[in-house]
């Protein structure tokens, strides 16, 4: 398939960013490299994310076939590689950004709604991260790089660590590279561990990250704090600060407050900063496996609680009426600018009118041809 179309400078300019950042691009040459270095035990480094999705001994059965192409270009775009015209495509419709990545990008936000494959898309980057990527210009002699992944609960890590195993062990390559496996981290031979663990503030100190990558972000939870997510967030970016390593957040939207609002509100679509890429998806954009059917249902059930969860619609924020502040004693809420009854706006009427119309904005957006499933 063609390229899309670049200009030489461009090209070179990914090409001396790619060497710069440890990744490489070259097709069969890097992919012949991977095989030699699984040969010789020397370790896998600089096959670029393409490469490796490509290839049946690399991550070629992680995400594949035409359900996973929205996820791949949104990856390939994370990491600065070229798109081929039909990925350039998804990546403008999920990120509203016409032009993509010409380096890795630093933060990487991804708002996408639930079963949309988030965790598996997780795992295969966790996977490229630590397996294929050369940090050694980036380390004091002894520091072990740690790919960390923090997600809301023990269950979830389970989820994402038991992915990545999955995927290492399909591949006959990288499978030789698992040296320790614990409850919650994969040590590899070439000195890099994959750490996937429930969001805390205990042991974020100390460790030296190459990339952090953050599961349903906007689900973090914590005793200690009211505001986790942010804090942990910053508990972690030390941690990135000599590699240089990317911060990576993938969640379903929760509310209009903290990191992923945050950087959705900044960043998302031309205005956002180029280093920061921010993408957002309902669950069938990125798995069109799922079927309308369901979502359908999910949606009918309850259109407030199915726009945020499938739509990966931001849930509106709600203010007091001056009307109800006067009439009601315990405090009922509702959206400003929704509509009223007769009867006068209520919490559940007015979000439920709001909902109403991001379902039947997505049902119009649904017309679209369904793409293929893999599955
Ligand atoms: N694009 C896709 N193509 C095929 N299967 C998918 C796709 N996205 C998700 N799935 C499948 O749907 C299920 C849920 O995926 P998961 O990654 O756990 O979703 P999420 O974390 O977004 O809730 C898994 O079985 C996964 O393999
Ligand atoms: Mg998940």
């Amino acid at each position: 398939m063609r390229l899309n179309q670049e200009t030489g400078r461009t090209r070179k300019l990914r090409k001396v960013r790619a060497l710069e950042q440890g990744t490489a691009f070259g097709g069969e040459a890097a992919a012949a490299r991977a095989r030699i270095s699984a040969i010789t035990g020397e370790p896998l480094a600089r096959v670029s994310l393409r490469t490796a999705l490509e290839d049946l001994q690399l991550l070629g059965n992680a995400i594949p076939g035409d359900s996973w192409k929205a996820w791949r270009a949104l990856l390939l775009a994370s990491r600065g590689e070229p798109l081929r015209d039909d990925e350039l495509a998804q990546f403008r419709q999920l990120t509203e950004r016409e032009e993509p990545p010409v380096e890795r990008v630093q933060e990487f936000y991804c708002v996408i709604g639930r079963r949309g494959g988030k965790s598996r898309a997780i795992a295969t980057l966790l996977t490229y991260l630590a397996t294929m990527v050369d940090y050694r210009g980036k380390l004091a002699s002894g520091e072990i790089p740690v790919v960390l992944c923090l997600s809301p609960s023990q269950e979830q890590s389970g989820i994402i660590l038991s992915y990545v195993k999955g995927i290492l062990r399909e591949s006959p390559i990288l499978a030789q590279l698992i040296a320790r496996e614990t409850a919650e981290q994969i040590e590899l031979t070439n000195h890099v561990t994959i750490n996937v663990r429930a969001a805390s503030f205990r042991r974020l100190r100390g460790q030296t990250c190459v990339a952090a990558v953050f599961d349903e972000i906007a689900f973090f939870m914590s005793d200690e704090s009211s505001n986790p997510d942010t804090e942990i967030l910053a508990a972690v970016k030390p941690s990135l600060a000599t590699t240089g390593g990317p911060l990576i957040a993938i969640s379903s939207p929760h509310r209009r407050k903290g990191v992923l609002w945050e950087a959705f509100k900044a960043h998302f679509g031309a205005k956002g900063n180029p280093s920061i890429l921010v993408a957002k998806g309902t669950s069938r954009e990125l798995n069109p496996c799922l079927t309308e059917e369901f979502v359908n249902r999910e949606l009918e059930k309850d259109p407030a609680f199915g726009a945020a969860e499938y739509l990966a619609e931001f849930p509106p924020i709600l203010k007091l009426s001056s009307a109800m502040r006067r009439s009601t004693p315990a405090p009922t809420v509702v959206l400003k600018s929704a509509p009223t009854s007769a009867a006068g706006p209520t919490l559940a009427s007015s979000t439920r009118a709001v909902a109403r119309m991001t379902v039947s904005r997505w049902r119009l957006a649904t017309k679209r041809a369904k793409p293929p499933c893999s599955i």
